[in-house]
């Protein structure tokens, strides 16, 4: 149903699109390459008054509003720790999550898990799930408190085994299914809709989509700042192409 309303919803704004812009998702507009085209873009928002001059309880009045970095980000004063986090702004979640661990096949699906010896999320995938598991309020920054938290189909919530799997070190699965880190993916070119997919040569290795610790976080596919592709994506997933960078299917 979803991808229905998907295709939709490409027919009617290709014709708005420059090129280079391409699968779409919500929030998708001209200027999408930037923070301020993204659904990241929360200067428009009431809890986003931000003001460092007076907090009176949980409102604050005055000061600067409608910025874009400054929920996530500050010059001054960061949160020194939160790791992989630069300059950080936000409030940071302490929750607890259950973690996917692998499905064995022939198995319940409820029973039949194997584990992959994650216990909890790190890395910048902390910073995401500080507002993604729904437990902060997005306005929770700086020295306010304001709003509620992220509600709908973008709050992941904590319960994390129906998500792709997260902050498992890549190498130790590799020799399955997995291409090497130093494998160069492509991105997709052409095709679809009635003819097949073709595929271009990225430049860039499986290991550019790890972080320094060579986990797997959001930030593997999808990136905080730009738009471009729709759904905060870190490339176009036409063709599956995000998916078989590094699977080998
Ligand atoms: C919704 C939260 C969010 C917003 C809004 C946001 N960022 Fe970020 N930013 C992040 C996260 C998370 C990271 C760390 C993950 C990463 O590097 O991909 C990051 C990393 C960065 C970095 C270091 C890595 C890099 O990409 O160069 C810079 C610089 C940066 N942000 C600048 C900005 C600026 C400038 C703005 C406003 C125009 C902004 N960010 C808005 C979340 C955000
Ligand atoms: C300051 C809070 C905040 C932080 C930090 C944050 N997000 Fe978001 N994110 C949001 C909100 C709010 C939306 C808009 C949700 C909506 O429109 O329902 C959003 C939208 C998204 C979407 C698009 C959903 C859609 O339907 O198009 C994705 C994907 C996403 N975020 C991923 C991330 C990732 C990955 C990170 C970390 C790198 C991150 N976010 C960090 C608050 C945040
Ligand atoms: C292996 C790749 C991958 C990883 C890792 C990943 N995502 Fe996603 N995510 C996607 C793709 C692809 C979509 C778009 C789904 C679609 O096309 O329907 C998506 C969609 C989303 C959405 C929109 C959901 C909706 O229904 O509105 C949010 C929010 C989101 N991701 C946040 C996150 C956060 C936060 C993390 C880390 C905890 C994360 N993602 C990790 C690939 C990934
Ligand atoms: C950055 C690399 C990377 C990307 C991109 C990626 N995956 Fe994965 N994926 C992994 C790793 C590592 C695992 C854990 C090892 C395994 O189970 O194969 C995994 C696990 C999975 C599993 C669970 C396998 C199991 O046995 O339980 C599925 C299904 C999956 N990915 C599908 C996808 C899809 C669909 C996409 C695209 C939206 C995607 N992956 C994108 C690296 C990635």
């Amino acid at each position: 149903m979803k991808k229905v309303i998907i295709s939709a919803a490409l027919g009617l704004m290709i014709p708005l699109m420059s090129i280079g812009q391409s699968l779409l998702g919500p929030g998708v507009t001209g200027s999408s390459l930037t923070v301020a085209g993204s659904p990241h873009n929360f200067s428009g928002d009431t809890w986003n008054a931000y003001t460092p001059i007076v907090v009176s309880g949980s409102t604050a009045t005055g000061g600067q509003g409608g910025q874009i970095c400054q929920p996530c980000h500050t010059p001054h004063n960061s949160d020194m720790t939160v790791s992989d986090a630069p300059l950080w702004n936000h409030a940071f979640t302490s929750a607890t999550y259950q973690m996917y661990t692998g499905f064995e096949f022939g198995t319940s699906t409820t029973t039949g898990y194997i584990g992959y010896g994650v216990t909890a999320p790190d890395g910048t995938s902390k910073l995401c799930l500080s507002c993604h598991d729904g437990s902060i309020a997005l306005g929770a920054y700086g020295q306010q408190n304001l709003g509620g938290p992220l509600t709908g189909g973008a709050m992941l919530g904590t319960d994390l085994r129906n998500d792709h799997p997260i902050s498992m070190p890549y190498d130790s699965f590799v020799g399955g299914g997995l291409h090497t880190p130093s494998y160069i993916y492509n991105n997709y070119s052409s095709g679809g809709s009635g003819t097949f997919v073709t595929y271009v040569s990225s430049g860039k290795t499986v290991g550019s989509k790890l972080d320094a610790n060579g986990k797997v976080q959001c930030t593997s596919c999808h990136g905080p700042h730009s738009n471009g592709k729709g759904y905060q994506l870190s490339m176009d997933n036409r063709g599956s192409a995000l998916c078989l960078a590094c699977h080998k299917k």
